[in-house]
């Protein structure tokens, strides 16, 4: 199995029945949140950059669950010595008992001095996933798209802090991914989109819209809802 759990703004769990890794936890303070930090369960947690809204409770969910924390050095950093942590960086790949974790660019800001932003590409259930983090549109999404084949992007479509909808559907293009799930929108009305608009402007693949609190099977043909 492979379930997408869609906890709101960029935080997303994926759970292959034996492992659990959660993205950009930012809960708490999150008018979009369908759940509290202290209820999500974790065995990594993977952070794209030092902005409040992607690091969030990262550390708290990390403490509390024994979880493993990968992202830059920057960011992995923060953690107390008992953290345990796998710092890595642009280009990495690490191979780890669910699949492996590659770590790629994305076009913003770092949220933390000398740190850079960063997206992930993640082989497990037999899919690969990339998740772009805050950035904009890039012409090396192709490059990501060659390295591996993308079942599923994960990509900001807010529009004022990230790419937006038109330039998100000419990222799915790039990417040559099989499907897409818009994150990053309507949290705050500063990032207001309706993603149905961004459907209808995807031509290269299936847009999956999952909102906060859904949850979508992505090892079944059907797309299952669960
Ligand atoms: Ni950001
Ligand atoms: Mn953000």
């Amino acid at each position: 199995m492979l379930t997408f759990n869609y906890y709101g703004h960029a935080c997303f769990q994926l759970d292959d029945g034996n492992y659990k890794l959660v993205f950009d936890p930012f809960l708490t303070g999150n008018p979009a949140a369908t759940i509290k930090a202290d209820e999500v369960e974790a065995d990594y947690v993977l952070i794209t950059h030092a902005h409040s809204d992607h690091i969030g409770d990262g550390y708290d969910i990390i403490e509390k669950n024994n979880a493993t924390v990968i992202g830059i050095p920057e960011i992995t950093d923060f953690g107390g010595a008992n953290v345990k942590t796998i710092n890595m960086n642009l280009g990495g790949t690490l191979n780890l008992p669910f699949g492996f974790v590659r770590m790629v660019p994305a076009l913003h800001s770092a949220g933390i001095p000398g740190g850079t932003p960063c997206g992930y590409v993640v082989g497990i259930g037999g899919k690969v996933i990339y998740y772009a983090g805050d950035t904009a549109l890039f012409s090396d999404m192709k490059l990501i798209g060659q390295r591996d084949k993308i079942d599923y992007a994960i990509l900001p479509i807010g529009d004022h802090y990230t790419m937006g909808p038109e330039d998100a559907a000419k990222a799915v293009e790039m990417l040559d991914a099989s499907n897409v799930i818009p994150v990053h929108y309507n949290t705050w009305d500063i990032i207001k989109q309706n993603p149905e608009h961004f459907k209808s402007l995807v031509k290269t693949a299936t847009v999956l819209i999952v909102n906060p609190g859904e949850s979508l099977r992505l090892d079944e043909e059907q797309y299952k809802r669960v």
